[in-house]
């Protein structure tokens, strides 16, 4: 049953969608614009982490997000620092929506969203899964696939792509896209090999065979997210955590 307040109008649904955000990709974008479908108002929080070192200001990540937007009303920008569920509860939202892209994004959000239920049980958190041709998107390979001058124009808006550039220079980003195979043995058909779109191929790996080093995850680059289990608070098999954004 809808909410509503003393006059008995309907209480417009509010939802956070939390994160770091450095970049948005378009895989956050599909969240959002699924979130909408669902909820009248959705409010993207950008964490204020003096801890982290993103690539984009706090500042300049809300601008990148505002330009994403134009002329969205439904969808507001705004930061947080502290308990997330603390800030939902501040700003009236009821729910925090978190993207679910594969299995391995499984273990970390089921734990946040266990913890931020202990902290507040009156916020709910609700998962979303993004279209699959986003499930291998992460925030960190946008960054590194531009910087090593792939090009990532179908995998972010493009007041990112142009931001990026401004970061690192005109140099990046200047490889031509793949051109798509064309013979049956490009395919790798023949050959028994496994489909190009298998987990594995895509980055993604089951929590039995997750990757344990930064290189076998494939990500090379210096930022920093946490490295070893203890510092993302993962006391399990699961070794994915740093794929998160
Ligand atoms: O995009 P990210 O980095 O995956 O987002 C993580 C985020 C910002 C949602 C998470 O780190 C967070 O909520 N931080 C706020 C601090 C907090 O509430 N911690 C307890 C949650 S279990």
């Amino acid at each position: 049953m809808p909410h509503r307040n003393r006059e008995g109008h309907r209480k417009r649904s509010l939802a956070v969608f939390p994160g770091s955000f450095d970049p948005i990709t378009n895989g956050h974008l599909d969240i959002i614009g699924r979130s909408l479908s669902v909820f009248d108002q959705v409010t993207i929080a950008i964490l204020v982490n003096p801890e982290k070192h993103p690539l984009f200001t706090v500042e300049e990540r809300v601008a990148i997000i505002r330009e994403a937007f134009p002329g969205e009303q439904r969808v507001q920008v705004d930061t947080f620092s502290g308990l997330l569920v603390d800030y939902a509860e501040r700003v009236g939202a009821s729910v925090i929506v978190r993207g679910l892209r594969a299995i391995s994004d499984f273990e970390f959000e089921f734990q946040m969203a266990l913890m931020n239920r202990r902290l507040n049980p009156r916020i709910e958190t609700v998962f979303m899964m993004p279209a699959e041709s986003y499930s291998y998107l992460s925030s960190r390979l946008v960054k590194e696939v531009f910087q090593l001058g792939g090009r990532v124009s179908e995998l972010v808006p493009a007041v990112v792509e142009r931001r990026l550039r401004e970061k690192y220079g005109t140099g990046a980003a200047v490889r031509p896209p793949a051109r798509p195979p064309s013979s049956k043995s490009e395919r790798g058909i023949h050959s028994g090999a496994s489909a190009p779109n298998s987990r594995s191929e895509r980055g993604i790996h089951s929590g039995a065979s997750a990757p344990n080093s930064k290189s076998e995850r494939g990500i090379h680059s210096g930022a920093s997210a946490p490295n070893s289990k203890s510092e993302r608070g993962i006391h399990s098999r699961a070794s994915v955590r740093a794929r998160r954004t």
